[in-house]
C-alpha cells in the first residue's frame, strides 16, 4: 500500500502503459482519475475515468475544474497520454509533425501548468512524465516523436527546479520506457521489433506492469529524495 490515501491523476488511462499504471496505484491504495481522449468506463470503484484531450488547453482547463469538484488535492500527477505518426523526415507531413508536439509534449505542459504551482504551495507532490527510449536515442521516422520525448526530459529537469523552490518539495522525474507490448507498437514491423529487442541486454520487450511499476517507485515516499531524473526501463537496451 505505497500509495495509502493518495489522490492520482493519469492521463492515458485508458490503454497501455498508463491503464498499467492506474492498475498499479490503485492496488497500492490511491484514488486515480483517468483522463483518455477515448471515452473509458471505470472498473474499479476508487477510479474515475473523465474523457480529455490533454492536447487542449481549453479542455484541460475544463477538465481540471471536474477534477477540483471531485477531490480536495492531487498528489501525484502522471503525464502519460502519447500517439505517434511515424515518417520519414522527407515524407513527414506538418500535420503529422504538429499533431505528435501538440500531444507528447504540449500535452504534458497543459495539466502540469495547472497542477505543479497548486502541488508547489502545498508544498507535496509528485510529477511522473512519461518520455521514451526514443527521447533519448532517437529512432529513424521518430524525429516528431523524439523530439516532443527529448522535450518532455527539458520540461521535467526544468520543472524539478521550479516546483521545489519556496519549499515547494514538489518532485518532478521522467520514466523512459524502451519498447512495451501495447497498442502502440501494433503498426511497428516484426523484423523492427526483433531488433529493438536484440537491442536490450534482457533480450526482450517490456510488459505495461514492468514501466508502470517504476513509475509506482517515483510516485511514492520510497523516492523521496529522488528528483530532475530520467529513469531508464528499457531492459538495458544499447541502440
Ligand atoms: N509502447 C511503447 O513501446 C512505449 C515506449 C516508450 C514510451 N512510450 C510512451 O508511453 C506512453 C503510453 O503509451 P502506450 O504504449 O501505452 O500507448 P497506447 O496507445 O496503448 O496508450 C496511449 C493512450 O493515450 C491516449 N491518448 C492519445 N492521445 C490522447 C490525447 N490527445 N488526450 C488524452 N489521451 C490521449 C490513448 O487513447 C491511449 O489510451 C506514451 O506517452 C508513449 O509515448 C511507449
Amino acid at each position: 500500500m505505497l500509495l495509502k490515501n493518495k489522490i492520482a491523476v493519469v492521463t492515458g488511462a485508458s490503454n497501455g502503459i498508463g491503464r498499467a499504471i492506474a492498475d498499479v496505484f490503485l492496488e497500492n491504495g490511491a484514488r486515480v482519475i483517468g483522463l483518455d481522449i477515448v471515452e473509458a468506463e471505470s472498473w474499479n470503484k476508487n477510479l474515475t475515468m473523465l474523457k480529455a484531450d490533454v492536447s487542449n488547453t481549453a479542455d484541460c482547463e475544463r477538465v481540471y475544474q471536474k477534477i477540483t469538484s471531485l477531490v480536495d488535492d492531487t498528489d501525484i500527477l502522471v503525464n502519460c497520454a502519447g500517439i505517434t505518426r511515424d515518417a520519414i523526415t522527407y515524407k513527414m507531413t506538418e500535420e503529422q509533425f504538429d499533431q505528435v508536439i501538440a500531444v507528447n509534449l504540449k500535452g504534458v505542459w497543459n495539466l502540469t501548468r495547472l497542477i505543479g504551482p497548486i502541488m508547489q504551495t502545498r508544498c507535496s507532490g509528485s510529477i511522473i512524465n512519461i518520455s521514451s527510449v526514443v527521447g533519448i536515442f532517437g529512432n529513424i521516422g521518430q524525429a516528431n516523436y523524439a523530439a516532443a520525448k527529448a522535450g518532455v526530459i527539458g520540461m521535467t529537469k526544468s520543472w524539478a527546479k521550479e516546483f521545489a523552490r519556496k519549499g515547494g518539495n514538489v518532485r518532478v522525474n521522467a520514466v523512459a520506457p524502451g519498447y512495451t507490448m501495447t497498442n502502440m507498437m501494433r503498426t511497428v514491423p516484426k523484423n523492427l521489433l526483433e531488433k529493438f529487442q536484440n537491442a536490450t541486454m534482457l533480450g526482450r520487450l517490456a510488459e505495461p506492469m514492468e514501466i508502470a511499476n517504476a513509475v509506482l517507485f517515483l510516485a511514492s515516499d520510497l523516492a523521496s529524495y529522488v528528483t530532475g531524473e530520467v529513469l531508464n526501463v528499457n531492459g538495458g537496451m544499447r541502440l
